[in-house]
């Protein structure tokens, strides 16, 4: 075995690390893509009702305090899950009931805690939220956040 490396290995060990991780960097952008693409978007429940939701939640910045599937500000609870917490998948109209009702309580003003401003929205906005919220929730993010709360 040689005591030093020499110039054509160390070369080949370069040009064939590089190819190397190269496709697998390759591969795994294609997994990825096709994985988003055909196994965790639900296409057919991507109605205009949820596209009009992802604008109220824009055009509001309710990211300036939330979180959404992990983007957004840590002021206030994440918001990806929130359909779950409230019991969506048992219960739809309660939940629906639920989210509506607290975003149309607030500001609640408790002591100590955090408060979340009031928003003028009206019933259609309200309700497109919340279906963006249930559609959000459907997305398969294996299994993410590992609390409920989070
Ligand atoms: C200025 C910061 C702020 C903005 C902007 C904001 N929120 Fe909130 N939101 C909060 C805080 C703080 C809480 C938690 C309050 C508490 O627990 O008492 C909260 C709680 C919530 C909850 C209940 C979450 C849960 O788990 O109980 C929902 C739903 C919600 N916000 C929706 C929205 C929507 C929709 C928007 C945009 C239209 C929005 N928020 C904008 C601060 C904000």
């Amino acid at each position: 075995m040689a005591e030093t490396l020499t110039r054509s290995a160390a070369r080949n060990i370069f040009f064939g690390g590089s190819l190397f991780f190269f496709i697998a960097f390759a591969a795994l952008t294609v997994h990825s893509h096709w994985y988003m693409v055909n196994d965790s978007t639900d296409r057919k429940g991507l109605t205009d009702s949820v596209e009009r939701g992802k604008h109220v939640w824009e055009q509001n910045s309710c990211i300036n305090c939330h979180t959404i599937l992990g983007e957004g500000a840590y002021f206030a609870p994440e918001l990806g899950n929130v359909w779950h917490r409230y019991g969506g998948r048992e219960n739809p109209q309660a939940a629906r009931a639920a989210i509506k009702g607290w975003i149309k309580a607030q500001p609640l003003n408790v002591p100590g805690r955090r408060t979340m401003p009031a928003f003028d929205l009206s019933e259609e906005e309200l309700d497109a939220l919340v279906d963006f919220f249930r559609w959000v929730d459907g997305i398969d993010t294996q299994d993410w956040p590992p609390h409920p709360a989070g």
